[in-house]
Parts: structure tokens; sequence; C-alpha cells
């Protein structure tokens, strides 16, 4: 991942943890009531992809174990980590993209009730994503997959030479000839791997997604509904087909990109289509980006416009991230596909420990505000989740007193103690495993592999309870604390 050049080391302490009593009065275990989000304390935590799905994208005993440790925690929410909605093969990623998969999501919710006593709402993060390839070897990207044209053969002189013989003198060219030879789409296609884009109208399927995704996100909602969930979260946020419709370099020409109202435009009609099939009474939100942090993205001036029209739409809340873009990720390896969290919108999505003057916490938490004042200034109160480097009571109690947010976000510290929620609401917050930011949880995800934290996968391995990795070193859960 990327790093700030400061490079100052942060280690993260908490000076003071509230008492149980004060815990209990506080607004972060206050009631949130909304008409179609009541939470039982004003804690959430985001969507985090584990890795843990079967192949076939179905809900496994280790999915479940998963959230019915976050849910014996008892935050406020949950939200799964990002669901596919269409039915392709995407790995081990989770997926609610047909009918046979509500079962399996069926027994999800019904554990997380469980284990939570009824006490954690659950939400699904409903994504859908473009295509994108591993990075090619030089010789394949040039034997098979570059499509040879005469604009190629024109600028290396060679317009009536056989297709292999070009194919040939391109392979032996160095990189900075090839910069004169290929177009920046090839160019970024042989040294990151070919990536689709919305703005790509040229092919079928790209210029129908106004038409198509409205309906692929309606039914998955849909099947979340069955599936007993409380609520969808629209997966709108970092690099994937809905934050890129929003993004400032969605240039498309037929009516969705170009100015922010167009951008907004299908982010509006997947909305629509959604609330037209889980009827009026059902949690619609969504989770998008207080900005982009790419040199040509979309800012906070734009994720201001975009909260006041989802919240004049009628959306129940409104999850802010930050980053995590493909434009500025690193070059994978040979073999690898580009990971949207290797550059610095990656750093901004998951702030590590080696951190710039401003340290690795709470950076969207001004952002955030000022989003949640332009949906106020619009006469809307939607509740506004608050989430990054937010490990402290005072850090949360804070946001809501100071009227900065509705409900705080805690993704990687709740990774690092499930039970934060309930230790501090107990008056017992010095028992928290404090997250260090390390970003090994991310490191894993990165390649992958099931995310587990450096603070306790190690720990207890020969305890009954513990199940462990495919690696064999690893458990897989928290070990359990019990007040
Ligand atoms: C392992 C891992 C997986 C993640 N997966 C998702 C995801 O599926 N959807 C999403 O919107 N954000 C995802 N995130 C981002 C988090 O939800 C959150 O925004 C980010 O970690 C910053 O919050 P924090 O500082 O509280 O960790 C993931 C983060 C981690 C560490
Ligand atoms: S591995 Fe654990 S300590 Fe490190 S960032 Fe992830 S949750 Fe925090």
């Amino acid at each position: 991942m990327w790093k700030p050049p400061e490079r100052i080391k942060y280690q993260t302490t908490v000076e003071r943890w509230p008492t149980g009593e004060e815990a209990v009065g506080s607004r972060l275990y206050s009631q949130l009531s909304s008409p179609n989000l009541s939470l039982e304390q004003r804690t959430w935590v985001p969507a985090m992809v584990p890795w843990r799905a079967s192949e076939e994208g179905d809900v496994t005993q280790d999915v479940i174990d998963w959230y019915a440790r976050f849910a014996e925690g008892m935050p406020g929410a949950i939200v799964v980590e990002a669901t596919g909605i269409r039915d392709i093969p995407s790995g081990p990623l989770l997926r609610i993209s047909d009918e046979r998969y509500v079962a399996g999501l069926r027994r999800l919710t019904d554990a997380v009730r469980e284990a939570s006593g009824g006490r954690t709402r659950l939400l699904i993060q409903l994504i859908d994503f473009l295509t994108i390839r591993r990075r090619p070897q030089p010789e394949t990207f040039f034997n098979r997959f570059l499509k040879v044209t005469s604009t190629h053969r024109q600028r290396l002189g060679m317009e009536r030479q056989d297709e292999q013989i070009v194919r040939q003198r391109l392979f032996s060219l160095s990189d900075s000839e090839l910069e004169d030879v290929l177009s920046p789409r090839e160019l970024e296609s042989l040294r990151q791997g070919y990536r689709e884009r919305v703005t790509d109208t040229h092919l079928p399927a790209i210029s129908a997604l106004p038409t198509t995704l409205p309906v692929l996100f309606a039914q998955a909602a849909r099947r979340a509904q069955a599936a007993g969930f409380d609520g969808v979260e629209l997966h709108y946020a970092h690099a994937y087909t809905m934050a890129s419709f929003l993004s400032a370099t969605n240039t498309r020409s037929d009516g969705y990109g170009g100015s922010r109202e167009h951008r907004v435009r299908l982010p509006l009609e997947v909305y629509e289509a959604v609330r037209a099939a889980v009827g009026a009474d059902y949690a619609v939100g969504c989770r998008f980006l207080s900005d982009e942090i790419i040199a040509t993205g979309s800012d906070i001036d734009d994720a201001c416009f975009f909260a006041k029209e989802f919240a004049l739409a009628g959306m129940d809340f409104l999850s802010l991230s930050r980053g995590g873009k493909f434009d500025d990720a690193k070059q994978p390896r040979v073999g690898g596909a580009a990971y949207p969290y290797t550059g610095q919108s990656g750093y901004e999505c998951m702030p590590a420990y080696l951190s710039d003057e401003r340290g690795p916490w709470g950076r969207n938490s001004e952002p955030v505000a000022q989003i949640r004042a332009a949906v106020h200034s619009a006469g809307m109160s939607t509740p506004i989740i608050s989430t990054g480097g937010i490990h402290s009571f005072d850090q949360a109690e804070a946001l809501l007193c100071e009227d900065k947010a509705d409900v705080v976000g805690f993704a990687r510290q709740a990774l690092a103690d499930p039970d934060w929620f309930q230790k501090v609401r107990l008056g017992r917050g010095k028992e928290v495993l404090l997250c260090r930011y390390s970003n090994y949880c991310e490191g894993l995800d990165q390649k992958h592999k099931q995310v587990t934290c450096e603070l306790w996968d190690r720990a207890d391995l020969d305890s009954p309870d513990a199940v462990l990795a495919t690696d064999g070193k690893r458990r897989l859960t928290a070990p359990h604390w019990s007040p």
C-alpha cells in the first residue's frame, strides 16, 4: 500500500474509557429511531469482505461463524460484506444473484439474530463490478490479447506486413518505444491488466448498464428481504460500477455521465427500482465516497450534492467512505490483478499507522460532518454513518455530540475486537484490544486470503472452539469473551 512520505509512526492509545454508567447515558449508546431504521445503539460495523464464501458464492459455516462472532458484541448494526448481484463466477465472494442463495443467507440472518439476542440489525451490501483481468505476460499480451490496428501498423511503418511479424516487432520494443505506438488504454492493459470502465459504451453490455443494473439491484434487494435482512446498502463507493457512475471521471454522453446531475441519475434510478421492489417500509441506503482522492475525481462538493439527492429521494441512511480507487492503484505483479487499495486513494480508505502529521485516525470525520450539514441544509435528517479510524469512545461520542454524524462505523476496530461495543457499554473499555492500524487484515484481503486480525489469530489455537484457516496457522474468529 502507498504510504505518506512523512512516514510518522503512530501507536493507538486511549487515555480514558467511560464508566458503565456514563456509557449507558451517552449518545453512542442511545437509540436511533428513524422510520425504517431503528438501532439499539448508534454503532455500526461496516462491510468487510472476509473471503469465506464458497467458490460458488454460497454462505458457508465460516461465513455464519464470522458474522455471529461480530453479533456477540451486539453493535447497533452489521453490514454483511460486498455481495455480488450478478450470477457470474466471482471466486469466494458472497453472491445474492439467484433464488438459490436465499436459503443460505436466511441461515446467516438467523444466526446473527440469535447471537445478538435480536439486538443487532443486519444489512447486506449489494455490489456490481465490471470485468478486470490479471496483468498479462508481455508475450501473451502481444501474441494474443492485443488487437493489431492500422494505427499500430502506421506508427511502426509496417502497413503491409504479416500480422504475426507486427506482433513480434511490438514485443521487441522498449517501454518508451511502446509509449509512442500503443494507446494509453492498451498500455494500461499491458502494465496493469485489462479493466472495463463505465465509459466503454462501444461495448453493448456497458452501454446497456442503465437498463440492466436497476433490475439486478432490485432483484437482489428482494432476495435480501426474503432472507430476513433488515435492509440493504447499495454499494456506490470505492472502485465499483456505481461509484464509477458517480465519479467525475465518468464522461458518458448518454445522459448518465458528465454533469453531477447526469452522474447521479443511474444511482437514483437503481434506488427507485430497489424501493419499488422492497416497498416503502424497508431500510434502503447507500455507501458512497466523501472524496475519491484521485486527481480528476469527485470531491467533497460532489459528495454534498449526491448526499442531498439521495436524501431527498428517500434513502434511509447514508454511509460515507473515502478513496479506494483503481485509478491510482500500484502496478500488480505479472499474473496478479490491480487492487484499488494500493495507491494514495487506498490509503485514505484504510489509513495505516505510518502516516503524515494528521495521523491515521478520523480522517473522514470532518468531510462527513460537511456532508451531514449539507443534507440538513436541504431540510432532511437522513442518518449519516461516519467511518474511518474510530477506535475510542471519546472519538465516537464527540462525533455525535458535535452533530458530525448520527451513527459511528467501526470497521477494523470491530475486527480487532468484536466485543468493543459490549466492553465499553459495561464500563470495561480497558479490556478492549485496540486496533494497531497495521493493515495486516487488508493485506490478507488483497491476496483474497481468509481475513483475520493479528491481535488474536494465533491465540488459543488448541481451544476446541478454534476453527483454523486453510493455512492451518490461524484461527478464523476472535476467541470468545464473557462479561
Ligand atoms: C478486510 C477489509 C475488507 C473490507 N471490505 C469492504 C467491503 O466489502 N465494502 C466496503 O464498503 N468497505 C470495505 N472495507 C472498508 C471498511 O468498511 C472501512 O471503510 C475501512 O476499513 C475504514 O474504516 P476503519 O478505519 O474503521 O477500518 C473493508 C476493509 C477491510 C479492512
Ligand atoms: S490486523 Fe487487526 S490490528 Fe491490524 S489493522 Fe487489521 S484489525 Fe487492526
